[in-house]
């Protein structure tokens, strides 16, 4: 629970327990009349200005829901592997995490030994189901960005699946190299799917690092990240200001896992992301205060900061 829910809590307690520790309460007889003037007359114009939206990192509203990012845990930081999970059993797979990223501010990169000299055509690796699975559109591309090297050069393969992995919607492959070497690629869904995942396979034995796993619609609202179906409905709701990203979210139950805007800039990839301990979720920070500023020029054609 929030401190600030805490001491918002503890205050209501404090008025409850005052009114409940007058022993004797005065019976009167006087009656008062409240006169309530709901003419127009004696209105007081709402300014326009009152109106807008409060956006709070909480239940996944940024991380899984306006930000369009699909992976979760894209960068290994969350103190756990979850929700990566092999592809194949302990026989013939294993990952785990290794502090050997190419950057400085998030170490931990996904180690995968993948031990069968010939393995199952399927191939074996690693699979994210995103948050409660991607929903990939048929027809539509997405932009797979990711690093990746490896103990000696090995064939690496990229797909979204459905939610079992039977059904491939899309596919393509790569070389890994000995040093972490950036991929983009650009993958276009043959078929639809909304538990989709993200697969990264091998067909023979190699041991492969993974770090920065992103995939992104390559269609976002202004071509800034965020999923274009909810951006159109804070647009609509015409709102005069934003406050921006909380909440108790901002400070934290302890302040070192506030939202420091200063780790949220810069390229995404080194960005240490952090946990936010109110409500208890880890984000990588790929919607930080810069992306908030961007979803903000299209949102207001002049505002005012909360
Ligand atoms: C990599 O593996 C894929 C899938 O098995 C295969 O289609 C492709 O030809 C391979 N590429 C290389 C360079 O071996
Ligand atoms: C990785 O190695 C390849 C081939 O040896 C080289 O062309 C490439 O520039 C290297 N990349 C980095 C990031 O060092
Ligand atoms: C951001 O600010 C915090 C608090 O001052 C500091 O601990 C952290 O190192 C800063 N990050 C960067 C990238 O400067």
């Amino acid at each position: 629970m929030g401190s600030c829910f805490l001491r918002i809590a503890g205050a209501l307690i404090f008025f409850c327990s005052l009114a409940l520790a007058r022993p004797y309460v005065q019976q009167s007889n006087d009656l008062s009349t409240l006169r309530v003037d709901t003419s127009s007359a004696s209105g007081r114009k709402i300014p326009q200005t009152f109106f807008g939206i409060f956006f709070e990192e909480i239940n996944h509203a940024g991380a899984g829901g306006l930000w369009a990012e699909l992976v979760s845990n894209r960068g290994f930081e969350a103190g756990t592997m979850d929700p990566w999970a092999v592809i194949g059993d302990a026989s013939i797979v294993t990952m785990s995490p290794d502090n050997i990223s190419p950057f400085e501010r998030n170490k931990v990169a996904l180690k995968l030994d993948v031990l069968c000299d010939v393995c199952p055509v399927s191939g074996v690796g690693i699979f994210n189901p995103g948050f409660w699975g991607m929903n990939i559109e048929q027809g539509k591309n997405y932009k797979l960005i990711f690093y990746v090297r490896a103990k000696s050069p090995a064939n690496v393969t990229a797909s979204l699946t459905d939610a079992t992995g039977a059904t491939i919607l899309a596919t393509a492959s790569i070389m890994a190299a000995e040093n972490w070497t950036r991929h983009k690629i650009k993958l276009q869904a043959g078929g639809a799917s909304d538990t989709a995942r993200l697969q990264l396979t091998a067909n023979s034995k190699a041991t492969l690092w993974f770090d920065q796993v992103s995939l992104m619609p390559v269609r976002t609202f202004k071509r800034h990240g965020f999923r274009k179906d909810l951006a159109k409905m804070l647009v609509s709701l015409k709102p005069a200001f934003i406050r921006f990203p909380g909440g108790c979210y901002v400070e934290g139950a302890i302040l070192k896992n506030g939202f420091w805007w200063n780790n949220t800039v810069g390229p995404w990839e080194e960005r240490p992301g952090h946990f936010g301990d109110v409500w208890n979720y880890w984000t990588d920070d790929g919607f930080g205060f810069l992306e908030f500023l961007l979803v903000n020029v299209p949102l207001f054609t002049s505002f005012p900061f909360q």
